[in-house]
């Protein structure tokens, strides 16, 4: 029997064809190429972003670049996305399909840690996408906090973090346990409003008051 999950997929919009192969090239060349967002959650993060119509976007993990691309799809005309990565060997693939989508006008791409190139950049953001080191996820929300501007949105992937968040017994596994502060942090920050969506390894919405 079919399952929802082919269903679904059956029935959403088709993957672009540079993405498919990009992620085809992330599987080939890098060594966790399950970090990539992926058809379903690209879709997903190109369309939010479509309706938010952003001019500013900025990106805490880049890998090679499909989830900025994705992202890149809803800028306004003359927007842009910063996007922050700290492996600077993943630079050619990078750059390669930012040219391949035509988005390398459009892409500021940083090398280095994110929680020391966010304070540098001038920018007010309209949506910011958290997708990097687990352990570092209240750090960088608490970081990129005043550079959101006021209705402007923060995207968080793996909140459920494989559903580990709920079973018991994580007290010695750092990525889990940082995750389940960071869930209870959101929750109770009076500035923002947010929701944890189930897709893929949880996404949660942001929206700063
Ligand atoms: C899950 S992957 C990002 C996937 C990407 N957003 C996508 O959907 O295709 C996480 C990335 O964050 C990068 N990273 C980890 N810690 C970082 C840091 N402190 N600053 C910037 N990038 C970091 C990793 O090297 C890795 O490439």
């Amino acid at each position: 029997m079919q399952t929802i999950e082919d269903y679904i997929i059956q029935h959403t919009q088709k993957e672009d064809p540079i993405l498919y192969e990009l992620n085809r090239e992330t599987n080939l060349k890098t060594v966790q190429p399950r970090m990539i967002s992926g058809h379903y959650q690209g879709i997903l993060l190109e369309q939010i972003s479509k309706m938010i119509r952003p001019e500013r976007i900025l990106e805490i993990g880049t890998f090679t670049g499909y989830s900025a691309i994705c992202l890149a799809k809803g800028l306004k005309q003359n927007g842009t996305i910063h996007s922050i990565e700290i492996n600077d060997e993943l630079e050619n693939i990078i750059l390669k399909y930012f040219k391949k989508a035509r988005i390398e006008n459009r892409v500021k791409l940083h090398f280095g840690n994110a929680l020391k190139i966010i304070p540098e950049l001038k920018e007010k953001f309209d949506l910011v996408y958290i997708d990097a080191e687990k352990t570092e996820y209240l750090n960088y929300y608490i970081t990129v906090f005043e550079k959101i501007r006021n209705g402007g949105f923060i995207l968080v992937d793996n909140t459920l973090w494989n559903g580990k968040v709920v079973m018991p017994n994580q007290l010695n596994d750092k990525a889990t346990q940082s995750i389940i502060e960071f869930n209870s942090y959101v929750k109770n920050d009076s500035k923002t409003e947010s929701i944890i969506l189930n897709v893929r390894d949880g996404l949660t919405l942001i929206r700063k008051k």
